[in-house]
């Protein structure tokens, strides 16, 4: 966009294709969550491309994002998921996933949720003892997958880190021997060990040092026991650059694919392993594709404090107040004037009603008036499946820019009727 230094990211990609952010906003409204084709494919290949070893294969983790349009581009991109829920089982399902391209990776399931998984004919993964003799109550002589804490945590908050002595996930390695005794107790067959330490690694060497330490395991499963493995997962956790106009630097996945081929390559040589590797990345698939678009609906300076207001609020993306996490801004002038030059030091807010609900805390951004179009970068990830309708406010519509540069309605705007359906029949 002319004259604006706040466009040079989604410019420098042709985010938009054939449209532009205010021709969205006013065919679909506002809040506007949009993503484009083109790069999400482009992540699916990256992570593709980590190695060529034949059992390599890459699991999406729906909870990032479960638009059933971008799952179906990932199943198109040869892709498999995951699901940690019945819904997203549903979802799944809904996208074209057949039951062997989907992992249950569960934690603390009701028997029934149990139940519905296996009856879609799931390998699921138990993360602790007693969802193991659950599972072997159900599913006597059956198939499971075990998930291991390596004792390792990481992640961008302590929120998210999912490995460790702290954290309610997965067996611990010294409990181990009792998950062999209940595998012969039901006559079950180990057919995979999965792990994910957390959420948003930059360097690579901590993945690997965490998959280091879950072959270790692979190798001393009793022999009885060694022999069934079918699925090695690795989890989730690559980062992305979420500073793009302070030039933060992506993870080498280059570097990460070499070092991660050698070692999968090297290790099943020695054991002989014929299975499947996996890993398991949300937002490195999703979050780069999605732009969230807004409006300023009004500024304001509180003792020198500026303020701008948008209609953007925390129930339509959370990560900042949940997390304190940073997300890079764009902002546009629909009449295409561009901005002047001054900059300002701003902080954008939403629209609830709590003064928590802060999007971009003291910015330094051209100034900024009512009118004005802000969009929210790298919020593919984590945005629209976090919504929620706090202050009864609906969840956005979603937009797909697809291949071609044309704009595609992917999901609707809720509406009225969505908020009350709770309540049909009942009043
Ligand atoms: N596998 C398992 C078992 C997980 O629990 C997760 C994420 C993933 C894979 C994918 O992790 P990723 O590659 O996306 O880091 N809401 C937080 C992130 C929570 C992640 C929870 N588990 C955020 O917005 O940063």
């Amino acid at each position: 966009m002319k004259n604006n230094p706040r466009s040079r990211y989604t410019d420098s990609i042709n985010f938009y294709g054939k449209t532009d952010p205010g021709a969205l906003l006013k065919a679909f409204g506002s809040p506007l969550y949009v993503y484009n084709e083109n790069v999400l494919r482009e992540r699916c290949r990256t992570l593709k491309g980590l190695s060529a070893h034949p059992g390599f294969a890459v699991n999406y983790s729906v909870k990032a994002n479960a638009n059933v349009f971008l799952l179906r581009i990932l199943k198109e991109e040869g892709l498999v998921v995951d699901a940690m829920s019945p819904g997203e089982l549903y979802m799944d399902r809904l996208a074209g996933f057949s039951p062997d391209e989907i992992l249950y990776i569960s934690n603390n399931n009701s028997e029934k949720e149990m139940a519905n998984a296996l009856s879609h004919g799931l390998l699921i993964s138990v993360d602790s003892l007693s969802q193991l003799e659950r599972f072997g109550r159900l599913s006597h002589g059956g198939k499971f997958m075990v998930r291991l804490n390596p004792g390792i945590g990481a992640g961008h908050s302590s929120k998210v880190v999912t490995g460790g002595k702290k954290t309610k996930f997965g067996v611990p390695l010294d409990a181990m021997d009792e998950v062999f005794s209940l595998t012969r107790r039901f006559n079950l067959t180990l057919a995979g060990i999965n792990q994910h330490i957390g959420s948003l690694f930059m360097k690579a060497d901590d993945y690997l040092d965490a998959a280091k330490v879950l072959l270790d395991q692979a190798d001393s499963l009793p022999d009885d026991i060694r022999g069934t493995l079918e699925v090695i997962d690795f989890g989730g956790g690559f980062g992305i650059p979420y500073r793009k106009y302070d030039g933060e630097p992506p993870l080498d996945m280059a570097a990460l694919g070499e070092k991660f081929h050698s070692l999968i390559c090297a290790w099943s040589e020695k054991s002989g392993y014929r299975g499947r590797f996996l890993v398991e990345p949300g937002r490195f698939v999703a979050a780069e594709c999605g732009v969230l678009l807004g409006r300023v609906e009004a500024v304001k300076t509180n003792a020198g404090n500026h303020f701008v207001g948008t209609d953007i609020g925390f129930n339509v993306l959370m990560r900042p107040v949940l997390y304190d996490s940073f997300h890079d801004v764009e902002i546009y002038r629909p009449d295409g004037s561009g901005f002047d030059g001054k900059t300002l030091v701003q902080t954008i807010t939403g629209n609830v009603c709590e003064s928590g609900d802060i999007l971009a805390g003291e910015r330094e951004l051209p100034a900024m008036r009512e009118g004005d179009i802000v969009a929210i970068l790298d919020a593919g990830a984590y945005g629209y499946s976090m919504a929620s309708t706090y202050n009864e406010r609906q969840r956005p519509a979603e937009v797909l820019i697809q291949k071609d540069g044309s704009a595609r309605l992917i999901r609707k705007r809720e509406s009225f009727a969505d908020l009350a359906r709770g309540f049909e029949g009942l009043i």
